[in-house]
């Protein structure tokens, strides 16, 4: 699996690199959009690592993590022990594809690195699952590289899209433009574009 779980620890644990140099920035604006309390459903969770350093960070908040992947919610439930946090959930199993989702109502959707690892009916399936659940002016956050304006952010997003293709045609960075064009037609006004680090982006969308 392309860049979806990382490396296994010896503990059980998976590791991704990456979310380990974004997860900081990322809680810099989530700690700005997110309401101080309520529930926070995570979508593609992967390896824990975000949703534990989240947790930590916004006790206010009650975090309910996701992900379809058993190993990944396994490793999403070690790192919840160990960290001995009462505001996370155990983790649950949820593919935005597969209606209906396991949860009535959630005070904020999160979703980090998961559009361009899954095919566009993921991205449409996302909105229409999220909508279902999010209270009016409620936040949706998206996390990820995108392209912008028909092109690539930089030479890296472009080999990486490459990549990300070679490995599943339906893969790809997806246009931040069509992106926000289906967040329209589901109900989601897109109110702020963050420049993150490494070419990526942050998307606050709010439910209309
Ligand atoms: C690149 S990893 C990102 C993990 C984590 N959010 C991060 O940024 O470190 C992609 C994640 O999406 C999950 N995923 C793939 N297809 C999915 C789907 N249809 N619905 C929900 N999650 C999915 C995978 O299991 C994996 O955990």
């Amino acid at each position: 699996m392309l860049r979806q779980r990382g490396e296994k620890q010896a503990d059980g644990k998976w590791f991704l690199p990456p979310a380990e140099r974004n997860k900081g920035p990322i809680l810099d604006v989530l700690s700005r959009v997110l309401p101080t309390r309520g529930v926070v459903l995570e979508i593609a969770s992967g390896t824990g690592q975000h949703v534990v350093h989240f947790a930590k960070a916004l006790p206010g908040l009650t975090w309910q993590p996701s992900d379809p992947d058993p190993e990944l919610r396994e490793s999403i439930a070690l790192r919840v022990r160990e960290e001995q946090l009462a505001n996370v959930n155990p983790p649950i199993e949820l593919d935005v594809t597969g209606f209906p989702w396991p949860l009535q109502t959630t005070d904020a959707v999160v979703c980090i690195n998961l559009i361009h690892v899954a095919p566009w009916s993921a991205t449409l399936a996302l909105f229409k699952g999220t909508r279902a659940l999010l209270p009016t002016e409620h936040v949706l956050f998206l996390y990820g590289p995108y392209r912008r304006f028909g092109g690539h952010t930089s030479k890296s997003n472009e080999q990486f899209d490459s990549d990300l293709s070679a490995h599943d045609p339906e893969w790809g960075l997806r246009d931040l433009e069509a992106v926000s064009e289906a967040a329209a037609s589901s109900g989601f006004l897109l109110a702020e574009i963050v420049e993150m680090p490494a070419n990526n982006f942050s998307l606050i969308f709010k439910r209309t």
